[in-house]
């Protein structure tokens, strides 16, 4: 009779451990969820949470490894040692200062950067062939910073960037159109903060160029007006959330774990990740930021240089030198 070996015969000792292991350094809010989305949505066999409060890191993977029985087959597994993390395919580095109410998340710059300095090289030396992808913020600042420390080649280390924030702004498109949010492609690029950038100009719902768009009325929909109070709302949306309930956690989870499939599944999706920019936009050069690129298993790959007004790329510029201000000042 046919024999199925669900251990198989690949003499390691851990049974998954032939399959992707996907690290998490922090097992805050963003670092929690995003070991329960990944998992949920079968984007990892196993994903270990590392945190140097050990009482919350185990509590963490044990309540979500209750669940397993009732999603995809995985392992979750939690330490406050750093080892666990080793030959890890991928680590995404989490770990950081929590943003108050009202505080930017440029004002946490130094501390994470520190803590960046401090874990990293580690991280490096123990898995040294895992993509790094950091998600802790500033993160632009943060995946500069990460990129210099570590020398690794810029494909292998980048920032989760404005992944959120484009599906913020593909959710609330798709509101006022009533098209399925997969059907709309609009990008936030730029900083994952203050000064990111919506780009209008190339945005479509379903092939019909957003700017194009009408209503029932026969009208423009999306009006300077409306296009303003969006981009607002976009810009606002960690602040508004962290207003009521102390932090951000589900979104960023799901859009981060778009971006594991990504690179495990060797898809070449186009996502808005943080990299750094190489002189392919005029006037935009030696800064990590989101632009749309090719994601697979090599990591990041070719940053396509979409369409742009001269308004939208006036504030790209603008929102490099702010990025490269920030990153100044903690000497890079
Ligand atoms: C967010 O945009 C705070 O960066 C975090 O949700």
């Amino acid at each position: 009779s046919p024999s199925v070996s669900f251990l198989g015969d690949d003499g390691l000792e851990n049974p998954f451990r032939r399959y992707s292991t996907v690290a998490i350094v922090g097992a805050g809010s963003v670092g929690s969820t995003l070991a329960y989305t990944a998992l949920v949505r079968g984007a990892a066999r196993r994903v270990v949470l590392y945190d140097v409060n050990a009482p919350k890191v185990k509590a963490e993977a044990a309540d979500i490894g209750h669940g397993i029985e009732f999603i995809p087959q995985a392992t979750i597994e939690g330490s406050d040692d750093i080892e666990i993390c080793r030959d890890a395919d991928i680590v995404v580095f989490t770990a950081g200062a929590k943003q108050d109410p009202g505080q930017s998340r440029m004002e946490l710059a130094a501390k994470t950067v520190g803590l960046v300095k401090k874990v990293l090289p580690t991280l490096v030396e123990i898995a040294p062939h895992a993509i790094q992808i950091m998600v802790t913020n500033p993160v632009d600042v943060v995946t500069y910073a990460a990129q210099k420390l570590t020398g690794l080649p810029p494909s292998q280390v980048f920032g989760s960037g404005t992944v959120l924030d484009s599906s913020r702004l593909r959710f609330q498109i798709s509101r006022e159109c009533g098209v399925a949010v997969q059907n709309v492609h609009a990008y936030i690029l730029g900083e994952h903060g203050d000064s990111e950038v919506p780009m209008w100009s190339s945005a479509s719902i379903a092939g019909v160029p957003l700017l194009e768009w009408l209503g029932a009325d026969g009208e423009p929909v999306f009006t300077d007006e409306l296009r303003r109070r969006i981009g607002h709302d976009v810009v606002h949306a960690a602040y508004s959330i962290i207003e009521g309930k102390g932090a951000t956690n589900y979104a960023v989870g799901l859009s981060v774990t778009r971006i594991i499939e990504a690179v495990l599944r060797n898809e070449h999706r186009v996502l808005p990740i943080s990299t750094q920019v190489a002189g392919e936009l005029a006037g935009v050069g030696d800064v990590c930021l989101s632009m749309p690129t090719v994601v697979d298993r090599a990591g990041a790959g070719a940053r396509l240089a979409i369409p742009m007004s001269a308004q939208e790329l006036n504030l790209l510029r603008s929102s490099a030198e702010h990025i490269r201000q920030a990153a100044r000042q903690l000497g890079f």
